[in-house]
């Protein structure tokens, strides 16, 4: 199969009422097993990071790290992780977002991105856009420049494209 006819959307699994009833979790571990399809994402996100000068690509623990890295290494840069409280042994910045199910806070080493280094921001999902305004903030906290936001999937009805204006944002799965 050539790579532009992968249909990663059908590689994402939904998943009825978890972890709450009402809400349909887009799962992407098919597409994490499936080899051409994992690639195909990672070349994806990181073609839309190449022509912004990325120095970092900053990601949300968990499911944040799984192509966040991947797509670094694609783009020659350095990762950085944003971890649940308590989970980074150095000195720490600290943001708190609300979550389409529950409330949660993000951590990165206050040390961990330089002043005016340019930052892509990568999460697996964007839904209500909490966690990546969150990251917005760290890295603007810190200094650095977002230069784009990369998802590999968006529910494009919870808004969080708006929440995160006015940076720019790429997903490559759209759920309207
Ligand atoms: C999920 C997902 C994103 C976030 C998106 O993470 O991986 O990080 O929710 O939601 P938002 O746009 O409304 O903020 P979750 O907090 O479930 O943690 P996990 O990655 O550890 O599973
Ligand atoms: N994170 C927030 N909402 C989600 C959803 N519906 N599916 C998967 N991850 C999510």
């Amino acid at each position: 199969m050539s790579r532009s006819a992968i249909d990663l959307r059908s590689c994402i699994r939904d998943i009825p009422d978890y972890p709450r009833p009402g809400i349909v979790f887009r799962d992407i571990t098919p597409l994490l097993l499936d080899a051409a399809a994992l690639s195909e994402a990672v070349r994806r996100l990181a073609a839309y990071g190449a022509p912004r000068a990325v120095d970092f690509v900053v990601a949300a623990e968990a499911r944040g790290f799984i192509l966040g890295a991947a797509v670094a290494r694609e783009l020659g840069a350095g990762f950085v992780p944003a971890r649940k409280p308590g989970k980074l042994p150095h000195e720490t910045i600290s943001a708190e977002y609300i979550l389409e199910y529950g409330v949660d806070a993000l951590e990165v080493h206050a040390d961990a991105i330089g002043h005016g280094a340019n930052v892509l921001i990568h999460d697996d999902l964007l839904a209500t856009g909490g966690t990546a305004r969150a990251l917005c903030d760290l890295v603007e906290r810190l200094g650095g420049h977002v230069v784009g936001c990369a998802f590999l999937a968006e529910l494009a009805f919870l808004g969080g494209r708006e929440r995160i204006a006015p940076f720019d944002v790429c997903s490559l799965v759209t759920y309207d």
